[in-house]
């Protein structure tokens, strides 16, 4: 139905209708796709050793002893955590006080960003829709080129960590701007590439080639699609992985398309089924994380979301990406 409407229109849209590569994403009525509510909040300085340290979350004893992954217990705090980290003062809970995580606070960010998310798939084409308010944002002057980056990242089930606890895998307390960076340009690894961690992360000494190159061929690797937006201008996509390293995949098989219309983005980020790092197939088992920049941030000073589970077509899990 969509499409035919598509073809009514004049001559020069129906050339970006065919040449455009989001073609699948206009083809999808988002209206019809169920959505998931979630709750994106303001991590600061929680790194993947941070959260693994009792001293520093005390959920860590129960994430390593009894199988807790972290959304089991704070699916829900979302927006509890993020303004309290967010403001960059010591954090209360009911158990006390504990310090703060985010020694560079940009005054007035809001703490949390909900969105509703929705996933479809049209036999060949993998799409994700995220709707989102990002509120008033104060431009941190960190990423002049976009104001706001919409990023997914996902697994197969073959990476536990990712499955356990989201995002928190491949954020390591020694990466560029987290608290052992020391100036460090580092970006996101996962862990087991690394020969050893500490408290401070995993420094640059990797795993040998060997067994490096075992764990990728056993998929262990995080696959990311990014939307770089800025209102009035077409979104840019972006692709990469991440395993030893943040690696950006060029050109890009993933596209991006968004709009911004009452102070709420609405941004489509789609790629083949088939054929990225991560192979997307009906029976198979996925992760997802989702993060937002907004107020032209780089690096930690985003929102994420808690660890959430994908499934193709049909299957028990947070989102289903549901045929079209
Ligand atoms: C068994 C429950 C439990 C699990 C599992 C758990 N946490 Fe926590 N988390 C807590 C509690 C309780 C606090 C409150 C502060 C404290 O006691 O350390 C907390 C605090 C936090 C905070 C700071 C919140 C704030 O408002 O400042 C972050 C961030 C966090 N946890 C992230 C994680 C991550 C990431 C994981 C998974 C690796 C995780 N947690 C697993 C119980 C848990």
């Amino acid at each position: 139905m969509m499409t035919r409407k598509r073809y009514a229109l004049s001559a020069l849209s129906m050339m970006g209708f065919l040449f455009a590569a989001g073609t699948a994403n206009a083809a999808v009525d988002w209206a019809s796709v169920p959505g998931k509510d979630i709750v994106l909040f303001y991590p600061g300085q929680s790194s993947f050793e941070w959260s693994m340290t009792a001293g520093d979350m005390s959920g860590a004893t129960a994430f390593r002893n009894e199988g807790k992954d972290c959304g089991t217990c704070h699916i829900g705090e979302e927006k509890d955590m993020g303004p309290q980290i967010v403001s960059g003062k010591a954090r209360t809970f009911k158990t006390g006080e504990k310090p703060s995580i985010e020694p560079t606070p940009i005054a007035g960010k809001p703490g949390d960003v909900p969105a509703t998310v929705k996933f479809a798939n049209d036999g060949t084409n993998l799409m994700v829709h995220i709707e989102f308010k990002e509120g008033t944002q104060p431009d941190a002057k960190q990423d002049a080129a976009f104001a706001t980056k919409v990023t997914v990242m996902f697994s197969a089930a073959k990476v536990p960590e990712f499955g356990r606890m989201g995002c928190w895998s491949a954020c390591h307390d020694d990466a560029a701007s987290m608290a052992s960076g020391a100036g460090a340009t580092r970006t996101k690894y996962l862990p087991k590439t690394h020969a050893k961690l500490t408290r401070q992360g995993g420094g640059d000494a990797l795993k040998p080639a060997g067994e490096l190159a075992t764990l990728k061929a056993d998929g262990y690797v995080l696959e990311y699609w990014q939307a770089r937006l800025n209102q009035g201008a077409p979104a840019q996509a972006a692709q990469g992985t991440v395993f030893d390293k943040r690696e950006e995949v060029k050109p890009s098989a993933v596209t991006a398309e968004a709009t911004f219309a009452n102070g709420t983005w609405s941004v489509t980020l789609s790629r083949k089924l088939a054929g990225g790092a991560v192979n997307f197939a009906p029976d198979g088992k996925y992760n997802v994380g989702i993060a937002i920049h907004a107020g032209h941030t780089a690096q930690r000073f985003h929102y994420v979301s808690f660890e959430r589970s994908l499934a193709i077509n049909s299957g028990s899990a947070d989102f289903v990406a549901v045929k079209k």
